[in-house]
């Protein structure tokens, strides 16, 4: 039975651990942001997970980039039994690493993970916009490759399960363990649970260790935070753990996480 109290959420038939009945959303307040977040905030990422699947079953998924935090979610799901669908914005500029750990950890997992893929190749986008569109204006990329087909995805689900993390960068210190985002220029809320933002680095590699899962083996090259290739460098041990991504642009952060919240 769960064990997460953080709303009034209605019953659910859960025999076998898992809500054939999710309860109806008006179980979930908006407005009750702030106590919802305070009370997840008392719980372990796996009673975070809980709460999600309790009230939203699979309409709460989770958004992974193969990093960590978003492989250490996928066990922690699989673990207890949450059978809470997965997505990667797979813009078509990744690492081959990283889609080898795609299919590792389906393998590993037993489970799949759906790729979403932006309206264009990069084929389309050149031909339209140019060649090499991060170069000249990575907003515009990141918007048409990853955050419009994100935005898509989130118009069908009330829950998005992120691996965002406080000691990810300075930008996300503050980053709350949930929150409402809006979809931008729409009237769609749904909560954003950023599950392991009080873990840090360290305490997710460790969750990893414990458990004998796979990573991506660009971290073994040196890579801390690993996106899109052409928007990837290595770091040094100095450098924040995001300070690798978009050199050279006075660029932080991707859209995702900054159209419709508040990191
Ligand atoms: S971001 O700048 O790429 O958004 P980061 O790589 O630090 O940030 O990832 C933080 C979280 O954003 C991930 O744990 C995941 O929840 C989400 N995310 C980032 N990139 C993707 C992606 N390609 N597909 C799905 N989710 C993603
Ligand atoms: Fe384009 Fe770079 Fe954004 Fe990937 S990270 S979508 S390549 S600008």
């Amino acid at each position: 039975m769960p064990t997460a109290t953080a709303t009034s959420a209605t019953s659910s038939s859960e025999s076998d651990g898992r809500p054939s009945n999710p309860p109806a959303l008006p179980g979930t307040d908006f407005s009750a942001a702030a106590t919802i977040d305070a009370e997840l905030s008392a719980l372990s990422p796996a009673d975070r997970l809980r709460w999600a699947w309790t009230r939203f079953g699979t309409r709460a998924v989770i958004g992974t980039s193969f990093q960590p935090a978003g492989i250490a979610t996928l066990h922690l799901a699989g673990t207890h039994g949450f059978a809470l669908p997965a997505f990667t914005l797979d813009t078509g500029l990744l690492f081959p690493e990283t889609l080898e750990l795609k299919n590792l950890l389906e393998q590993r997992l037993g489970r799949t993970i759906e790729s979403i893929l932006p309206t264009q190749t990069v084929a389309e986008q050149a031909a339209e916009f140019g060649p090499e569109l991060w170069k000249r204006e990575p907003d515009f990329c990141c918007q048409l490759r990853k955050v419009l087909p994100l935005h898509n995805r989130l118009m069908s689900v009330d829950c998005w399960i992120t691996g965002v993390r406080r000691d990810q960068s300075s930008s996300r210190a503050t980053a709350p363990i949930a929150e409402v985002f809006t979809v931008p220029n729409t009237d769609r809320l749904l909560w954003k649970l950023n599950i392991v933002a009080d873990w840090s680095r360290d305490r997710v590699w460790s969750y990893l260790r414990e458990h004998n899962l796979p990573y991506n083996i660009l971290h073994d090259r040196g890579y801390r935070s690993i996106g899109c290739w052409p928007c990837t460098r290595l770091t040094a041990a100095h450098e924040e753990e995001r300070a690798g991504r978009w050199t050279g642009f006075d660029k932080t952060e991707c859209g995702i996480h900054t159209s419709g919240s508040g990191i």
